[in-house]
Formats: C-alpha cells, sequence, structure tokens
C-alpha cells in the first residue's frame, strides 16, 4: 500500500525536494499550505510536481487547521519544515518568529499526537542551535548555544521533539541539518543572494553586490541531497536526532570566490561590505559531523560546494536572462 506524507513548509526549498522524492517513492502527498497563491507553488512547478500534490489549508499557528489537515488525509509520515526561516529576520519579528519556528512545532507535535500517535514525526532542526559553538565540529551530543530569536525558536522546537518522543513513545525525530542550498534558495540567503548578484552583474543588470560579515563559515550542502536524509529518519526502527552536514566548512568569502570566478570575474572587485547586513549576534562558524547519519542511516553528502555553486549560477544566468 502506498504511503500517505503530510508536508508543512511544501512551498519552501525543502518542501520542494522531499516531494520530488516521495513522489519517487510513489507515495501520497499532502501540503498544509497557510496561504494558497499560484505564486507559491514556483518551486513545485520548477520540479514539476505541483500538480501531483492535494494542498490543504492549514497553518503552524492554528492547532485546529492542522488536526483538519490530519484528519482529511490521515497520514503515515509528517514532516514538519514550515517556519520564518531568515535568521535576520527574527530579530526584526522574534515573536513571530517564536510562534511559527517554537510553538508552531509544538502544535503539529500534539495534532499529531491526539489525531494518531502512531504516525511518524520529524522536525526540521537546525545547525544554528549550536551558535556560539563549544567544539570544532558539533555532533548530536553538542550542548546548544543558540545566537539568534530564530535558534532560541529551534531549540524549543527541537526539544518539544525528544520530550514526545519520550513522553509519548512517538516515532519523532530531529533532523539537525547544516546549510544547505540549491537553485530553488530564496534571494535572502547568501549563497542565492550571491549567485543572483553573480548573474545580474555578469548580464550587466546589476553592478555591484552588498554583503554583511563574508568571513563568516558554513557547512553547505545541497539540499537534494538533505531531504534523502530526512525520508531514512522515518524509515528506521527507532526514532532518533541526526546531524545532517558535509563536514567541510568554507567562508562567504570564498564561496563568493566560487561563484564570480565561475563566470571569469574577481569578486573583489563587486563585493562591497556594508555593515546593514551584520546581525546584532553572528554565528561565526559552523562545521558538521555527520559520522552518525553515514553509520546508521547509510546516509553520505554527494555534491560539493564546488558543484553546487556553479549549478546555481547556472540556473541565475538563465533566469536574470529570461527576465
Ligand atoms: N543572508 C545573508 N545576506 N547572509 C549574509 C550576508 C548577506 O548579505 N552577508 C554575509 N552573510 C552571512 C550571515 O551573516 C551568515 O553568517 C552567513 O552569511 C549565512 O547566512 P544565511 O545564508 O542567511 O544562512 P544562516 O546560516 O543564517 O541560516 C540558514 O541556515 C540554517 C542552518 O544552519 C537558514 O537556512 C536557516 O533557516 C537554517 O536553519
Amino acid at each position: 500500500m502506498a504511503k500517505t506524507a503530510l508536508i508543512t513548509g511544501i512551498t519552501g526549498q525543502d518542501g520542494a525536494y522531499l516531494s520530488k522524492l516521495l513522489l519517487e517513492k510513489e507515495y501520497r502527498l499532502v501540503g498544509l499550505v497557510a496561504r494558497r497563491s499560484s505564486d507559491m507553488l514556483w518551486r513545485l512547478k520548477e520540479l514539476g510536481v505541483a500538480d501531483d500534490i492535494e494542498y490543504v489549508d492549514g497553518d503552524l499557528a492554528d492547532v485546529t487547521s492542522i488536526r483538519r489537515g490530519l484528519d482529511k488525509c490521515c497520514p503515515d509520515e509528517v514532516y514538519n519544515l514550515a517556519a520564518q526561516s531568515f535568521v535576520a529576520t527574527s530579530w526584526q519579528q522574534p515573536l513571530l518568529t517564536a510562534k511559527i519556528t517554537g510553538l508552531g512545532a509544538l502544535n503539529a507535535l500534539e495534532a499529531v499526537r491526539q489525531h494518531n500517535p502512531k504516525t511518524r514525526f520529524y522536525q526540521a532542526s537546525s545547525s544554528e542551535m549550536f551558535g556560539l559553538v563549544k567544539c570544532e565540529r558539533q555532533d548530536e551530543s553538542t550542548p546548544f548555544h543558540p545566537r539568534s530569536p530564530y535558534g532560541v525558536a529551534k531549540v524549543f522546537a527541537h526539544w518539544a521533539t525528544v520530550n514526545y518522543r519520550e513522553s509519548y513513545k512517538m516515532h519523532a525525530s530531529n533532523g539537525i541539518l547544516f546549510n544547505h542550498e540549491s537553485p530553488l534558495r530564496g534571494v535572502e540567503f547568501v549563497t542565492r543572494k550571491v549567485t543572483d548578484g553573480v548573474a545580474r552583474i555578469k548580464l550587466g543588470r546589476q553592478k555591484e553586490l552588498r554583503l554583511g560579515n563574508i568571513d563568516a563559515k558554513r557547512d553547505w550542502g545541497f539540499a537534494g541531497d538533505f531531504v534523502e536524509a530526512m525520508w531514512l529518519m522515518l524509515q528506521q526502527d527507532e526514532p532518533d536526532d541526526y546531524v545532517i552536514a558535509t563536514g567541510v566548512t568554507t567562508t562567504v568569502r570564498d564561496m563568493c570566490r566560487l561563484a564570480f570566478g565561475h563566470v571569469g570575474l574577481n569578486y573583489e572587485d563587486f563585493v562591497v561590505v556594508d555593515p546593514a547586513f551584520f546581525r546584532p549576534a553572528e554565528v561565526d562558524v559552523l562545521l558538521g559531523d555527520p559520522t552518525k547519519a553515514r553509520e546508521r542511516l547509510g546516509w553520505v553528502p554527494r555534491t560539493t560546494l564546488a558543484t553546487l555553486i556553479p549549478m546555481m549560477v547556472e540556473a541565475d544566468l538563465a533566469r536574470v536572462a529570461r527576465e
């Protein structure tokens, strides 16, 4: 019998790649969508899957709407990907971030518990929880020290998931995902801002690119690889928490070098450091240790940053040329 999955945040980058993966595995797919509009479906359309999904109206802030969504489709698996996910915005809207990113996860857990506690549950945890890192490589035992309202909200959601697992024996797992990017990334995030900027500069539509802290280091992987780990977590006999990362860290500066270099330009000629993009508290460096995921899930990242960034630049060159 085909399985049914309910995905919150299905219109985001990860929702799109996970949808494609689950449809390939012949799942019946249901997306919980807060405010439906055809524009929002652009990522699902780009991957050619928008018409293969059933959509139900619902918002993580409204537990009754999640319950209605669950009653409607009775899923075997729930993937909670919805969040206010842009770290910089979380200082502008800390309460909204807490409500959606933090409490929203608890709403989803509670709705699942009431509907059918045997439903398998995936929570999109984040490496932002490590924040002011306590060791060089972060794994599942590294203590959290979040540095943004977003990180704080994710810590709440993470522990709520652990608590539901321990309290109600639910099959609830946290994927502690390090940064993961793709051509479907929103332009507010730094990799896509850079690849979009490179395309605009190369095609003569823009003269410079204003960035914040280019000395920050991130462990960047490909979203298409990372969603496989989400699915694998829910196929295990026992629920657990897993770090999903590449194990390689790179500065924003070197990522810029790679992106500009791909079109034969030198980033130093175009990137302007603008303090307006600095954050009140920064996560200087993230570097994940995905050993547990490799050993227990058999998951390994396939795409390096050196492949990913050119892929994103090419997609943006095509998009900008079409404009
Ligand atoms: N967005 C952005 N824009 N970031 C910049 C800029 C800029 O102009 N200039 C420098 N940066 C730096 C940020 O200060 C940060 O250190 C780094 O680039 C990455 O920023 P983002 O791409 O916005 O991602 P993030 O690391 O804050 O958060 C992402 O990854 C998390 C996992 O660790 C998001 O996807 C989160 O939702 C996710 O949980």
